[in-house]
């Protein structure tokens, strides 16, 4: 089983950015764990992060031929990108929705996620164990 997860723009500033919201731990940090967990699970992980939503778009396009599902931050992109939702809603591959701060108790322009309606679910609130928690949901739905 191949997972890819994509980060969207500023996650690689985790650690340095607002670590009262998002944590200590750096994109490294999570990354290493992800890699870690998908090891131990016999699962190989694509991991991408960028600041650029059409890249995103372009990544979930050409992911069909190569996973079985993506797991994304979309960062600000949640509560935006038209773009991003149209991908996933035009791919085959299940998506998991991952934030690390609580969106819903947060300023009301990160209340609304454009993204969820076409995702499998959401994970939203428990900081870097978000991207954990995201990885077992991704591994359940691919089954
Ligand atoms: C975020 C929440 C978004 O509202 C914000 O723009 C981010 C990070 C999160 O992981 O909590 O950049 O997706």
């Amino acid at each position: 089983m191949r997972i890819l997860v994509i980060h969207g723009p500023n996650l690689d500033l985790l650690g340095k950015r607002e670590p009262e919201i998002y944590g200590k731990d750096t994109l490294d940090d999570i990354n290493n764990m992800l890699k870690e967990e998908a090891y131990k699970r016999n699962v190989e992980l694509d991991i991408v992060q960028t600041d650029h939503e059409g890249e995103i778009v372009t990544q979930i396009g050409k992911s069909s031929k190569k996973v079985s599902a993506i797991i994304i931050n979309p960062a600000a992109y949640t509560h935006t990108s038209i773009a991003i939702r149209d991908a996933i809603e035009a791919s085959s591959v299940p998506v998991i929705e991952v934030h690390l701060s609580n969106i819903y108790s947060r300023e009301e322009f990160r209340h609304t996620s454009v993204i969820a309606p076409v995702s499998k679910g959401q994970i939203s609130g428990f900081g870097s164990y978000s991207y954990y928690l995201a990885l077992l949901a991704a591994i359940k739905v691919v089954g």
